[in-house]
């Protein structure tokens, strides 16, 4: 049996507030009062609460204040409203706004609020729990997607559980492949807003007029093309997370537009007259020196210090070699699962190679060079004649073959060609895509040249 679970009242009224905790006392919590939402929080803030039950008006900081307050701090306890008869419109409106987790109309109901309470504890310690859960996770090296076994990464992982619980901006640096998607994505997962969308926008992607109706929306007809309204990533991800990828790209009359939204937190649809208020957690991702950008007057500098509030580096995978084993191994997982293949492990030697590579593409560039491995492997080891051919220190054995090719002068282009597809063919066990990787085409141009050789009959 876990400890009694702490239930803090809040009312001006020493009477009210008295006679609820009595109450709620008996039914086996630990109790404390506070006379308005200031008190609330500094005593929530000195000992773990968890749940709420606080009146809606009060003198210092009401009800509502008290939630946004709760609400900005990221993790905090459920709260329960109670509010005077009549007032029951305020009272949905806190609920569907501001987040409260329900409301009890006065007087209250003792079976009601009883039910409620025991509700709101639980959900309270089921956070908790997971909470506790990634905890014991991140210490063995992994949170949500990321894998980090090197004392580098351990502390980009622990950047990373700091910055989740708040709203604060991040910056996130490194050379290509280094895994700041991942990271981004693992901020949201970890987040108080994982239930909300999390949203990412390529600012190299696209041209200026596409990237500001793709963050801000349109309406119709607000540019040639826009033939319909449409909503902007900043509305879409509303309570969620919105990750701006290569921010270094963005051209630099949007970066003055996107620092207006940052500032005033509202934005304005293309061709609208109209500003939408928008609650969006912000992650901005570049391989790119944004200070030498703002030297070289490509960058804003009043942008860059916007959105540089909690900057994290992930470091090049060559100056964390620890990591590679593990995040190879967690990628032949998922590869094989994509592939429909049963790779059982990378051969030592494999691995050993893996570890001693630059990597200047980092994980992308490990991912590559697993996937097309897994592919040729299909099943069992991963072993040095699956790694690409010039792979630094790989001996290239060839393919042992089912079929031999038998090539004379006086044979076609063609014939040896269609000889060679065929042995291919049989020793992938007729999967094309394993086929077509062995043979280095993709899988279309080796279908057409089957259909070319009249082959194609079902694989
Ligand atoms: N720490 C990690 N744990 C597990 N997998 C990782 C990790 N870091 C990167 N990866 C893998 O590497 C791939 C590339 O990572 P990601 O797309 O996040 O890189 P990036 O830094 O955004 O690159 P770019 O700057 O080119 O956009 C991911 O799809 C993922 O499979
Ligand atoms: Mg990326």
């Amino acid at each position: 049996m876990s400890e009694a679970a702490r239930v803090l009242i809040v009312d001006d009224d020493p009477a009210q507030s008295s006679a609820l905790a009595q109450m709620v006392g008996l039914w086996g919590y630990e109790t404390g009062t506070a006379a308005n939402g200031r008190e609330a929080l500094d005593r929530i803030s000195e000992a773990e609460t968890h749940a709420v039950v606080s009146d809606l008006n009060m003198p210092v900081m009401d009800g509502r204040r008290l939630l946004e307050e709760l609400h900005r701090h990221g993790n905090s306890p459920p709260v329960i409203i109670l509010t005077a008869f009549g007032n029951t419109e305020t009272a949905v409106e806190t609920v569907r706004d501001l987040g409260a987790f329900w409301f009890l109309e006065k007087p209250v109901k003792t079976k009601e609020l009883r039910v409620i309470l025991e509700r709101a504890v639980a959900q309270r310690r089921l956070v908790e729990h997971s909470e506790r859960l990634e905890r014991q996770l991140s210490g063995q090296g992994v949170l949500g997607r990321m894998i980090a076994q090197s004392p580098a990464m351990r502390s980009v992982l622990s950047l990373i559980q700091q910055a989740a619980p708040t709203k604060a901006t991040v910056l996130l640096t490194g050379e290509t492949g280094t895994g700041k998607e991942v990271a981004a994505r693992t901020i949201h997962e970890v987040s108080p807003r994982r239930a909300k969308p999390f949203l990412a926008i390529n600012c190299a992607a696209l041209p200026e007029t596409l990237i500001e109706s793709e963050l801000f929306g349109h309406e119709k007809g607000a540019f040639t093309g826009a033939v319909e309204r449409r909503s902007g990533c900043f509305e879409l991800a509303s309570g969620g997370t919105l990750l701006l990828d290569e921010i270094g790209e963005m051209p630099v009359p949007t970066q003055g537009k996107l620092l207006r939204v940052l500032e005033d937190r509202r934005v304005r649809r293309l061709g609208s007259p109209r500003e939408v208020e928008v609650d969006v957690r912000i992650v901005a991702a570049t391989n790119r020196d944004l200070g030498a950008g703002i030297q070289a007057g490509t960058f804003r500098e009043d942008l860059y210090f916007r959105l540089n509030v909690f900057e994290i580096h992930l470091p090049p995978l060559r100056e964390r070699r620890e990591d590679i084993p593990l995040i190879a191994t967690a990628l032949v997982g998922e590869l094989n699962h994509r592939h429909d293949c049963r790779v059982t492990e990378i051969s030592p030697d494999v691995m050993e190679l893996l570890r001693m590579q630059a990597w200047p593409g980092n994980a992308r560039e490990l991912r590559n060079v697993l996937e097309r491995a897994v592919i040729l492997c299909g099943e069992g080891p991963i072993q040095m004649e699956h790694l690409p051919a010039g792979f630094a220190g790989a001996s290239r054995r060839p393919v042992p073959a089912m079929g031999t090719v038998v090539l004379a002068p006086g044979m076609t282009v063609e014939e040896a060609e269609r000889e060679l597809i065929r042995i291919t063919l049989e020793h992938a066990r007729r999967n094309r895509t394993r086929a077509a990787a062995m043979l280095g085409i993709s899988v279309k141009t080796l279908f057409n040249k089957l259909k070319q050789y009249g082959e194609d009959d079902g694989g």
